[in-house]
């Protein structure tokens, strides 16, 4: 009988030991990890530069009051502002906070310029932002807001792919688009360059903001460090998290200088965001990914990855319907049930996890080897086979 409360359906297995994209389950079996956490894990289990890294700096000092200067948050964010669009960060502890503190960076911004009734923000329905009170009234998905009334208010929506009712939506009150780049809970589902780019143009004319949640799809998840990368266009504010903690928890909001402006001190806070073990790891982490030619090799490897996989749903249409994603965040979008070919992966000593719209999301760590990932891809096909 567990004393954990029943908020999720967890399979019945477990771990005591995790190295690289490996996991070893307490019966003692090795299983090939391509959940990582849900892409959190990015550079793979008990990676050994972390280890030392965090070793050394827990030694010296873990935790400091943001009432402090922290020098070592000042250098993850002088790196974060170095490489990417952003000017100014906020450091959160999770991706739910990274996306609710990049929607009040929003609201804060229009506040700070005369325009305080700007304080709407317009999103896909259905798509995932966090679980908190505001970011599920955010998706808005009846399963993530049955039982949680009053509605939290300042939301609105339009559908994935439909842009006359995203037009539509548009309102004198909009303060903010705000959208996953790559919709992952949702089911992998890309949208496409024309379309970040279409967003763009339509945040400039209405002169409204554009936030990008690449919790999921960021920090080189899909080969860029940003998705929106391959679009090559500038958000305003975008959040990140997973990736970046490579297996510790940090969050980070990221964000232009003009919105920026509206942070004052108050405005914002949190008692453990950016403290010095979090920042060293996340530094450690950033460092491996910028390292040159670690993100071409995560392009490189995922194209074959994402060819193989091809040809096995080529080879299997009753099964596979379609591959899905950039890089290293891939679906399966599946005919046959996806929990049934989950659980057959499994038994195979594959681990992947499901993603609505009867999908299999596939997330290996952005460091996997090529023969982890043709042993993955002969695991996908005897799994196949199974059904025939
Ligand atoms: C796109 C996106 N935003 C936000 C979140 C929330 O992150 P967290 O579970 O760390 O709160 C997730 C988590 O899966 C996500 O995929």
């Amino acid at each position: 009988m567990t004393s954990l409360a029943k908020n999720y359906s967890r399979r019945k297995i477990s771990f005591k030991k995790g190295k690289g994209s490996f996991l070893y389950s307490s019966k003692g079996k090795k299983y090939l990890d391509f959940v990582q956490g849900i892409a959190v894990n990015s550079l793979g289990h008990s990676n050994p530069n972390l280890n030392r890294v965090l070793a050394k700096q827990s030694k010296n000092l873990w935790h400091v009051s943001n009432a402090f200067e922290i020098p070592e948050a000042e250098k993850l964010a002088r790196k974060l502002t170095k490489k990417t669009f952003a000017d100014k960060v906020i450091f959160q502890n999770s991706g739910l906070e990274a996306t609710e503190a990049a929607i009040k960076v929003a609201k804060r911004y229009f506040y700070s310029i005369g325009q305080p009734q700007k304080n709407r923000i317009l999103c896909i329905k259905g798509s995932f932002h966090g679980r908190s009170l505001a970011t599920i009234f955010a998706s808005s998905a009846k399963k993530m807001i049955e039982g949680f009334g009053p509605k939290i208010d300042g939301f609105d929506h339009f559908n994935f792919g439909d842009h006359k009712s995203l037009r539509k939506a548009i309102t004198k009150r909009t303060a903010a688009i705000m959208v996953e780049t790559i919709l992952g809970e949702g089911g992998i589902k890309v949208i496409p360059n024309w379309c970040l780019k279409e967003l763009r143009k339509i945040c400039n004319q209405k002169k409204i903001l554009l936030i990008l949640d690449e919790v999921q799809c960021g920090v080189g998840r899909t080969g860029k460090f940003f998705a929106f990368d391959y679009a090559k266009i500038k958000p305003d504010i975008v959040p990140i998290a997973k990736g970046i903690g490579g297996g510790y928890p940090i969050g980070a909001v990221l964000m232009s200088k003009k919105v920026a402006s509206g942070i004052v001190p108050g405005s914002h806070g949190s008692t453990f965001a950016g403290a010095p073990l979090a920042s060293t790891i996340g530094l450690a982490v950033l460092e491996q990914i910028f390292k040159k030619g670690f993100l071409k090799n995560v392009q490189h490897l995922s194209k074959y990855f994402h060819i193989e996989l091809n040809k096995i749903k080529d080879e299997f249409p009753k099964i596979i319907k379609e591959v899905r994603g950039v890089g290293y965040l891939i679906g399966l979008k599946l005919n046959a049930d996806q929990n049934e070919f989950i659980r057959k992966l499994e038994f195979n000593k594959l681990l992947t996890i499901k993603a609505s719209e009867n999908v299999v999301r596939i997330l290996p760590p952005l460091n996997v080897k090529k023969k982890e990932i043709k042993l993955a891809l002969k695991i996908i096909r005897k799994v196949c086979l199974e059904y025939k």
